[in-house]
């Protein structure tokens, strides 16, 4: 995909898609005027039932700028600092389980299973209720197994199925920290308050939801593809066990060069140009933050993972007043299960018989599988 990028880049930078009636947008400098209007460029989605289309995700000013200012109480960086101890023991606790393995999985072992036992231990739910959680999390995050009309049809049965179930979960779970507050993300928000205004129940609700889904696979892809980064790439990684130190910025690099997220969606609120091509109210945009992160008009030897990078502007967590809320939590959780896998397996190597499977969707950027020896 990223010769795809580069074609575009060079070619069509602001293109128009006939057949999927979307304006695809490749270049970094366009993609951040765009993230930086959202007066022209809205967060509204076009379809209202996917389950964050009524979230902070998809919504404008002035509407947006209240309920960040309340959510962001719950996710500073010094909040998301105390949740390290927790992190850490949940991570030992992952890798205690392939402790005498000499090859395991690096998905199904940590990538996976961590960010979302991480977000289900912020927002609040006991670990006594976690295995019912987790199913329920799982039915609204994995797509169908495949595209016949039947299996996409229980799948969206089996969407509504766990969406129900959590918002009963989460209605009683409010109910009860409305009374016994806790040291939790739903005990900062029910008592968050900002010139009067506090957020309702329902949009409680929502917004753990919310968490669940961005805050999940994103994470597992970045964790994921930094651990490939850096085994691919022997001097880069006997450079961090010599100094993990380097570990943020190498992070940073990741982010940059294998972003988590490759695309987001914005719509047109007025008629206007860019490039000289002529957008019209209600057209559908498609950001490709992938392509930017590799533009060489900002990044030198964009297509290299380079550690000297003096400058790393990313837009892996976006730009602008969307700027990703879990990006603290994100590079605190792949910042210590690096530093955990280096200090645990310091011999660990891609498998040679290993299996790397891509995914397949076009969207984000990760891996179905990633097999170490250790
Ligand atoms: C927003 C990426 C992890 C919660 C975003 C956006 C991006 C992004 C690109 C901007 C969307 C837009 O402008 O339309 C990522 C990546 C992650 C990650 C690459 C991991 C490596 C997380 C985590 C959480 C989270 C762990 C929560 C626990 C959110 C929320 C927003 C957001 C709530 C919406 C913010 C707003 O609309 O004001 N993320 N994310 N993300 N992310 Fe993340």
């Amino acid at each position: 995909r990223f010769s795809w990028y580069k074609k575009m880049r060079n070619e069509s930078p602001v293109y128009y898609d006939e057949k999927a009636k979307i304006w695809d947008v490749f270049l970094y400098e366009d993609i951040v005027k765009i993230l930086k209007n959202p007066k022209i460029f809205s967060s509204e989605r076009k379809n209202k039932n996917i389950p964050t289309s009524n979230s902070i995700i998809a919504m404008d000013p002035p509407r947006h700028n209240k309920i960040r200012a309340l959510v962001n109480k719950a996710f500073t960086p010094r909040t998301i600092q105390m949740w390290k101890p927790r992190i850490e023991w949940h991570i030992q606790k992952l890798l205690e389980k392939v402790q005498d393995e000499n090859q395991f999985d690096i998905v199904k072992t940590i990538a996976y299973p961590l960010p979302l036992t991480i977000i289900a231990t912020i927002i609040g739910v006991p670990n006594s209720d976690m295995d019912k959680f987790r199913e329920w999390t799982m039915s609204i995050v994995s797509g169908p197994a495949d595209n016949s009309k039947e299996t996409i049809k229980e799948n969206t049965k089996s969407v509504y199925k766990g969406f129900k179930n959590l918002n009963d979960y989460f209605a009683e779970i409010i109910e009860k920290k409305r009374n016994e507050p806790q040291d939790d993300i739903i005990s900062v928000l029910i008592n968050a308050e900002e010139d009067g205004f506090k957020l309702s129940n329902e949009e409680i609700i929502g917004f753990s939801i919310l968490l669940l889904i961005a805050g999940h696979e994103t994470t597992t892809n970045l964790i994921t593809n930094s651990v490939y980064c850096f085994l691919e790439n022997e001097p880069l990684l006997n450079q961090i066990k010599q100094d993990p130190d380097l570990l943020p910025k190498a992070i940073e690099e990741v982010l940059r060069y294998r972003s988590p997220v490759h695309a987001m969606p914005r719509i047109v609120k007025e008629n206007t140009e860019l490039r000289g091509q002529k957008l019209k109210a209600g057209d559908e945009i498609v950001l490709w933050i992938g392509s930017a992160n590799r533009d060489e008009n900002q990044f030198d030897c964009a297509e290299e993972f380079n550690l000297q990078r003096t400058s790393n502007s990313h837009l892996a967590f976006g730009t602008g007043i969307h700027f990703c809320l879990g990006a603290p939590l994100s590079r605190l959780e792949t910042n210590l299960v690096l530093l955990e896998l280096i200090k645990r397996f310091p011999n660990m190597k891609l498998s040679t018989k290993h299996t790397i499977e891509p995914l397949q969707s076009p969207l984000m950027y990760g891996l179905k599988k990633l097999e170490v020896t250790v």
